[in-house]
């Protein structure tokens, strides 16, 4: 029998026909853009979490960006991000002309090193070329950043800090969001995230009221917001009257009826995968040279299940052959892709960073994962002898 790396269709045929019941209701509706399924879905993320402001917008990468063009951020400004993610956190930095600086992550949790976060921005400061504004922390594979330690750092640096939880949306540090630290979370509904629509989608959470009103601004190409029009008239539609350079950054209505559905059931499939990473780690600990690390109290989504083993190639290539599916994240680290390897990195360069682009393996994971397939990944894993 087949096995899916995820499986959204069991997803799907596990929601019975609700998705396809407000697709059609959306589609009938005729609000095709904006209508009224992005308001409810945008009141219900807000909600879910803890937010005093949640905005749709087209996709994760744009989330990234609105931020940082509200801010401002440009020429000879330095962004503090980690190597180990996906391109488009370190993309949207150089979209504005500031430089991305390359942070190395910790050897347990992958996540961005507080400790080299800090040796970076002293030796940009102390270099005195760019200017440090931002850190981008990265929840990676779904567990939240060290965001206590990284705001403070933020903290005496007077850095702006943005939660990118494009993989981690609804992790949790005890009960908290990283947005209680943070000053946005943006997150992607690419359909493959463990909050997914059908096609792209993203968002931003912020409880700043200025910078909530400034994001809604740009992703609709700088239309007026309310702040623009204190003491002004303008007797038409404020996205006639423009502000600011913008984007054209919407979350379609189709996309907001089928996101409804799945944050509803979102809690419990959060609680399914921690359920299922459990058994994981306890199953295949003595088989594999790690097992992913989730500090006491965390709450992790589990969007990849990411082990270690020495010989990675040779277990992907036999687990291959066992009829499991695997991926590599991320087998090229930025700080050396021909786009990125320019870019300035923190100081003694990124090894542990280049320690796990050789060694990381990812296994199936989704909410869906019953214990018998998994039980076929595990004894995959125990029967490679490389
Ligand atoms: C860490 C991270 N940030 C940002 C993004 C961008 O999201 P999107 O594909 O919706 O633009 C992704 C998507 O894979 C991601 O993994």
């Amino acid at each position: 029998m087949s096995m899916n790396f995820i499986d959204l269709q069991a997803q799907r045929l596990r929601l019975d026909g609700k998705i396809e019941a407000a697709v059609q209701e959306a589609v009938v509706g005729g609000a095709w853009v904006m209508g009224p399924q992005v308001r409810h879905f945008e009141a219900d993320l807000a909600a879910f979490g803890r937010a005093k402001h949640a905005l749709g917008c087209a996709n994760g990468t744009d989330a990234l960006a609105l931020p940082l063009m509200a801010w401002g951020i440009g020429r000879r400004d330095a962004v503090f991000v980690p190597s180990f993610t996906f391109a488009a956190t370190a993309e949207v930095v150089p979209w504005f002309d500031a430089e991305p600086v390359f942070v190395d992550v910790e050897a347990d949790t992958y996540n961005m090193s507080p400790s080299h976060l800090e040796a970076s921005i002293e030796a940009i400061i102390a270099e005195g070329r760019l200017k440090p504004r931002a850190v981008i922390a990265v929840d990676l594979f779904g567990q939240p950043a060290d965001y206590p330690a990284i705001k403070s750092i933020c903290n005496r640096h007077g850095l702006k800090l943005i939660a990118d939880s494009a993989q981690g949306f609804g992790c949790t540090i005890g009960d908290d969001h990283p947005l209680t630290w943070a000053d946005v979370t943006t997150t992607s509904f690419f359909p493959a995230k463990p909050l997914g629509c059908y096609g792209d989608g993203g968002a931003v959470l912020t409880d700043d009221d200025d910078l909530a009103q400034l994001m809604d601004s740009i992703r609709v190409h700088g239309k007026a917001v309310a702040r623009d029009l204190e003491g002004r008239t303008f007797d038409h539609d404020p996205k006639y009257l423009n502000m600011r350079i913008g984007l054209n950054s919407r979350l379609d209505t189709i996309q907001a009826a089928v996101l409804i559905e799945k944050l509803k059931v979102f809690p419990e499939e959060i609680e399914a995968r921690m359920r299922i990473a459990a058994r994981y780690n306890e199953k295949l600990a003595p088989y594999v040279d790690v097992v992913p690390h989730l500090p006491a109290g965390n709450v992790s989504n589990w969007a990849q299940y990411t082990i270690q083993h020495p010989n990675r190639d040779g277990l992907a290539a036999h687990l291959k052959a066992e009829g499991v599916p695997t991926a590599v994240y991320y087998p090229i680290p930025l700080h050396l892709q021909p786009a990125y390897d320019h870019y300035p990195r923190g100081p003694q360069g990124l090894p542990v960073t280049e320690r796990l682009k050789e060694t990381v393996i990812s296994l199936p994971m989704h909410a869906d994962l019953d214990e018998a397939t998994q039980d076929r990944v595990i004894a995959a894993v125990a029967s490679f002898k490389g």
